[in-house]
């Protein structure tokens, strides 16, 4: 049987009387970049937080390499698993370089933290530029950079992304797309997207999956999803 990277079976989420999921399964596996999609409270953000320990699971399991484990954000870091919130959460009173080191605290050898710190400038030059800055000075888009950097000093095997382009110019919201592919074509990170922008994200994903009200309502590849009525009907319009 295959071993497959990361999986949620059946899982239920409730807050209070509000069942967020209801029932979701989703696997991803090693390189594969996954959209889950969707209109306003669907439950993607729910999917994210309830795989990083941050959603309380009424029913349900999370799978690591077919083995069933307990969702807690740091054994789940230590696992491999980096979790990028929405809303580009940095230190703002810390320079670039400080939000980096934070973001690796658990990379104890100091020479591998070093390692790590060179990687991510590499892959982000801007920030590299701007390491001694305060992150509140940054703009939108370099403050996403560095939310989407601090995610991977743990070298993360997967990488669970909350709409990344929110509200950043159409430019910037190119950047970052471009960065998310090349953070997988790099090292084979496996990522799961959560975005609104769905032409921009249809162009990177190999798979996806549409929620609606705390369930699934279609998923397959992205040739799949693209030509599917229900996609287009659930996001009208976003398409073109
Ligand atoms: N902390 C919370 N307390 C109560 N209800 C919540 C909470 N977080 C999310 N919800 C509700 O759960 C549903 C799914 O939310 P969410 O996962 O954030 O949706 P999405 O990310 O698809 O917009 C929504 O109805 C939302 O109002
Ligand atoms: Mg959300």
């Amino acid at each position: 049987m295959k071993d497959i990277l990361l999986q949620i079976k059946d899982v239920h989420v409730d807050y209070g009387g509000v069942r967020a999921l209801d029932g979701v399964s989703v696997a991803i596996d090693e390189g594969e970049i996954v959209a889950l999609m969707g209109p306003n409270g669907a439950g993607k953000s729910t999917i994210l937080k309830a795989i990083f320990g941050l959603a309380p699971l009424s029913h349900g399991s999370i799978f690591w390499h077919d083995q069933k484990v307990a969702p807690i954000s740091y054994e789940m870091v230590e696992r491999g698993i980096s979790f990028v919130p929405q809303g580009r959460r940095v230190f703002a009173n810390l320079t670039v370089l400080e939000n980096l080191e934070i973001a690796g605290v658990v990379v104890r050898d100091k020479d591998l933290l070093k390692e790590r710190i060179t990687e991510v400038f590499s892959i982000f030059p801007a920030l590299h530029d701007k390491r001694y800055t305060k992150s509140g000075l940054l703009s939108g888009g370099q403050q996403q950079m560095l939310a989407l950097a601090r995610g991977l000093m743990t070298d993360p095997k997967v990488l669970l992304l909350d709409e990344p382009s929110l509200g950043l110019a159409p430019k910037i919201v190119k950047e970052v797309f471009a960065n998310i592919k090349a953070i997988n074509d790099r090292h084979k990170t496996a990522i799961l997207i959560v975005e609104h922008n769905i032409k921009s994200l249809m162009e990177i994903v190999h798979r996806g999956y549409v929620l609606d009200k705390g369930k699934i309502i279609i998923h397959g590849s992205t040739h799949d999803l693209l030509t599917s009525e229900i996609l287009k009907k659930v996001f009208v319009g976003a398409l073109e």
